[in-house]
């Protein structure tokens, strides 16, 4: 079935929204949903520069005159659509992503695989 994270409609378009973990699949990291018009995106909340949470302050996750996703411990920022880090320390990595899909305008996490 998997685990509903939110409403799309409860995402500013071109904002994000952060999820805890609650099933221990992110090894007691969350994760955040992006928002691109119709279309999100979901990532696990660990930058790959330095495998710490990308919201300095909880919740932030985008620097919106960019469009990019943006960690705020050192500035790197990352594509929307794909995760990769395009400026920054970890240029060239990416995020991890997570499988999500759009049912009637919820957003859901897909159930791991058994
Ligand atoms: S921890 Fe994210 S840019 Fe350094």
């Amino acid at each position: 079935m998997g685990r509903i994270l939110c409403q799309l409609a409860d995402i500013v378009d071109g904002d994000a929204r952060a999820f805890d973990s609650v099933d221990g699949r992110l090894n007691g990291t969350g994760g955040f949903v992006v928002r691109r018009g119709t279309q999100a995106y979901c990532y696990v909340n660990d930058c790959p520069h330095l495998h710490i949470t990308l919201d300095f302050v909880p919740g932030r996750f985008m620097n919106k005159d960019a469009g990019l996703i943006q960690c705020a411990n050192h500035g790197a920022r990352f594509e929307i659509e794909t995760g990769e880090c395009v400026w920054g320390p970890c240029r060239g990595d990416a995020l991890t992503s997570l499988p999500i899909r759009i049912v009637n305008g919820t957003v859901v996490l897909e159930a791991p695989p058994q």
